[in-house]
């Protein structure tokens, strides 16, 4: 049963508290697409940053590129998504609504909402056509169909016909990969479930390119890095699944295909594809574009076509599955805390100082460490309100540290360091303070 509450709470303080904003608002706000406020966008920052240590920073066998989003309209025949990308669409002659043919078990009759599309008596639903995901546009003044191109509907495409590029720039040697993050445009009919499902978004995809025959193991190594991936981010691993693609749900490109499912308040939904995308890529790439995409393995002296595995997760996707899995409320002294409990590597602001009160010196001894701490990392200093109140904000924004100067901070220069979770303090002092958050927030 899907828990609507949860989610317009969260939909609520995500406004609120400026992680998420509706797009062009106060023009009515434009059909799922979505807004980044000030702790949203250090939100996902902090996500994709942490995707881009883990695939390109620590290893040494991944290397990055942020390729174009408009691209040779050649490479989405290539890549069989202008004959493909595509959703069977149906329309309620009664309602007027629109749904995807295949996702009706997962819609509401909007005229009957205890019934699926298509079961009330009153639905009048069309015969299902096929409609192309892409946008289009023009490159140059005339509008014609010689002038298409299209907004990219996945980065992988970007990552393909670079691979030549970076295998001659960097000297990688068969097996690596090439990472990107990067925005990604899609038509959807059924958008919704707030950044769940949007029409612009972003990937944080990666090809691995591997001989034939090595691919099934590293499908399995992937599968197990990944999931591993979001074990590390804190994560409740009792609301992640895998999800095997069966033969019917395979995407034209794969051999085999498993999805990294979250349950979120409206049920278990994919955040990650991982794909054995075979020499379907590559393969494609140099049929169209006429150039030589083999690969000369001088050890074992062959070519090949390289096969690819995939990993391909949506940076808004995992940021809503960070927020819902952070959510909680709790009673503390009669009252709900509300309390984002983010691993503190994703924590929009790492640290608050606080002045216990805003006289008697403590409001300048707080500034003069604020101007210390945020050169070291993300703080804020808010001296407005009662202590407590000023505790229940940061709980609510998710910062792991509540740095209070009070009346002995001002006798022996050690302040109090209130933990977000347990909201037990320590003294330490305001000349260690920073590094013990640091410290701290190393893992
Ligand atoms: N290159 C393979 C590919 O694009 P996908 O399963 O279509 O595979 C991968 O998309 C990931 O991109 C999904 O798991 C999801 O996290 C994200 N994603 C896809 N469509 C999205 C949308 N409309 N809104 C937000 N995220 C989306």
């Amino acid at each position: 049963m899907a828990d609507n509450t949860l989610m317009d709470k969260l939909v609520s303080l995500c406004k609120r508290r400026g992680f998420v904003f509706q797009s062009s608002e106060i023009y009515g706000g434009l059909g799922s697409v979505w807004d980044y406020g000030p702790l949203g966008v250090e939100l996902k920052n902090n996500v994709k940053s942490r995707w881009w240590r883990a695939m390109v920073h620590v290893r040494d066998d991944i290397e990055g590129v942020d390729a174009a989003i408009l691209m040779h309209p050649r490479v989405w025949e290539a890549s069989g998504h202008v004959a493909g990308f595509t959703d069977p669409l149906v329309d309620c002659r009664a309602c007027k609504a629109r749904f995807r043919a295949d996702k009706l078990s997962e819609f509401q009759c909007p005229q009957k909402p205890s019934k699926h599309p298509g079961e009330h008596t009153t639905c009048d639903l069309t015969e299902p056509r096929l409609f192309n995901l892409m946008f289009k546009t023009f490159i140059g003044p005339v509008e014609e169909q010689a002038a298409v191109v299209y907004l990219r509907p996945e980065t992988a495409q970007g990552i393909y016909v670079n691979y030549q590029n970076v295998l001659n720039a960097s000297r990688q040697k068969i097996p690596f990969g090439i990472a990107q993050i990067g925005k990604a445009f899609r038509n959807e009919i059924t958008p919704g479930n707030f950044i769940f499902r949007t029409r612009e978004f972003e990937q944080m995809e990666m090809q691995f390119f591997v001989k034939p025959g090595t691919d099934e193991e590293w499908f399995e190594r992937w599968r197990g890095l990944r999931i591993g991936w979001y074990h590390e981010l804190g994560l409740n691993p009792d609301r992640l699944r895998w999800h095997q693609h069966g033969p019917t749900e395979l995407a034209h490109y794969a051999r085999a295909a498993y999805d990294i499912e979250y349950e979120f308040p409206f049920g278990w939904q994919e955040i990650e594809g991982i794909h054995n995308r075979g020499d379907f890529d590559l393969g494609r790439h140099q049929e169209y574009s006429g150039k030589r995409l083999d690969y000369f393995d001088q050890a074992a002296n062959e070519r090949y076509v390289p096969y690819v595995v995939e990993t391909s997760a949506g940076a808004d996707r995992v940021s809503l599955t960070v927020l819902v899995d952070a959510y909680r409320e709790e009673e503390v002294e009669g009252e709900t805390r509300v309390v984002l409990g983010f691993h503190p590597a994703l924590a929009p602001i790492k640290a608050a100082v606080l002045p216990l009160v805003k006289k008697d010196g403590m409001p300048e001894v707080a500034v003069e460490l604020y101007n210390d701490l945020r050169r070291r990392l993300p703080s804020f200093y808010d001296d407005g309100g009662a202590i407590g109140r000023r505790y229940r904000r940061m709980d609510e924004a998710g910062t792991p540290f509540c740095i209070t100067v009070d009346g002995q901070s001002l006798v022996d220069r050690t302040v109090t360091v209130r933990h977000r979770d347990s909201m037990l303090q320590d003294r330490v002092g305001i000349d260690v303070v920073g590094g013990y958050i640091e410290e701290r927030l190393r893992t």
